[in-house]
């Protein structure tokens, strides 16, 4: 069958790595796609630049909406961030034009999410973005798959490396917090602006992402609660470790009476719970189903390698023709319990 061809916008850590693991991996990929995944085109702004993969031969434009239009690109690869500018320019316009879209960008999946799923069910053009979470871990997937038959309780977890990494350096070596960032931004974890990391913002929009999948309608993100870890100094973590807690950036999202909660929030975890030994850039998603009970999946949430796994990921679902709609059935916290009373508190 014909090759399922693809326009990647941007070209940084990720997609440079995308285009490194198509290649490395080229015929196992195509034998579980069905199908040869192929980068016909691309768009960055530094055309000279060397990104240690071959550019060679690929159509190469300036403005990413542009790709949106190239007739001989099935499914746009999104991977420039933000939410606004030439990423939201470039998702607007391919979807509206009927094609595929895959994003690593959770900004503007919790900001404009809603809007472009409609536009995703409108035009029948899948919107994937297993890469928006966590990074390595298939946590999209976990919620939208794994635990299609249940009805959610709770979700949230680790949802920031960089956040994780400064926390969990801080504890082991006493070092500051500035020079423990300076490190992740030397690692290639941290966002641009690193306060969308360590104020938060970076966890609560993943947050937002996994509560609409996991209760079935579009959060709006003003709602969310949203604290950072930059005023945690020496003395706390040392105070945590004296009553036997660590401290850890948690993002929680439940259905309450009042609707949805979810909260981003530095926690107290007491040292030998599960989620207190996920340390460095590791990122942590729990979930409790009504029926599947309690469960938490540990992987990378940030860098290359584990972020272009989760993106080329999506391809092959769309290659498969594996996709599904962005929100699933509402759910609430009563309907949730009432399902299986059992499991209640
Ligand atoms: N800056 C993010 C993090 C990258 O540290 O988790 C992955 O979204």
């Amino acid at each position: 069958s014909s090759p399922l061809r693809l326009g990647i916008a941007g070209l940084g850590t990720v997609g440079a790595g995308v285009i490194r693991l198509l290649e490395t991996n080229n015929d196992l990929i195509t034998a579980r796609a069905g199908r040869a995944l192929k980068v016909v085109a691309v768009s960055a702004r530094n055309r000279t630049q060397d990104r240690g993969v071959t550019l060679e031969g690929l159509r190469w434009y300036d403005n990413a909406v542009d790709l949106a239009a190239d007739p001989e690109v099935d499914v746009v690869v999104e991977l420039i961030g933000g939410s606004e500018g030439p990423a939201r320019a470039l998702v607007e316009a391919a979807l509206a034009a009927g094609k595929a879209v895959v994003t690593a960008n959770k900004a503007l999946l919790a900001l404009h999410g809603p809007a472009l799923a409609q536009s995703s069910a409108a035009n029948n053009a899948p919107l994937l973005f297993e890469a928006a979470v966590a990074g390595g871990i298939p946590a999209i997937k976990t919620v939208r798959e794994g635990l299609a038959a249940d009805r959610l309780l709770r979700i949230g977890g680790i949802l920031n490396g960089t956040c994780n990494y400064i926390l969990t350096v801080m504890r082991e070596t006493g070092k500051d917090f500035a020079s423990v960032l300076a490190d992740a931004q030397q690692l290639g974890y941290a966002e641009a602006d690193p306060s969308t990391d360590i104020d938060g913002w970076d966890a609560a929009h993943k947050l937002a992402i996994l509560a609409g999948l996991a209760f079935g309608r579009p959060v709006d993100f003003s709602t969310v609660h949203v604290q950072g870890i930059r005023h945690i100094g020496a003395a706390d973590l040392d105070f945590a470790r004296k009553l036997g807690y660590r401290i850890k950036l948690l993002g929680l999202a439940r259905m309450g009476d009042a609707g949805l909660e979810a909260r981003v929030t530095p926690c107290l975890v007491p040292e030998d719970a599960p989620i207190a030994q996920v340390d460095g850039v590791f990122n942590a998603v729990v979930a409790e189903g009504a029926f599947a009970g309690r469960l938490m999946i540990e992987g990378r949430g940030a860098g290359a390698g584990p972020t272009a796994s989760a993106v080329t990921a999506d391809l092959i679902d769309i290659a498969r023709g594996n996709t599904i709609p962005v929100w699933g059935v509402q759910t609430t916290q009563a309907e949730a319990l009432q399902a299986c009373p059992l499991s209640a508190g």
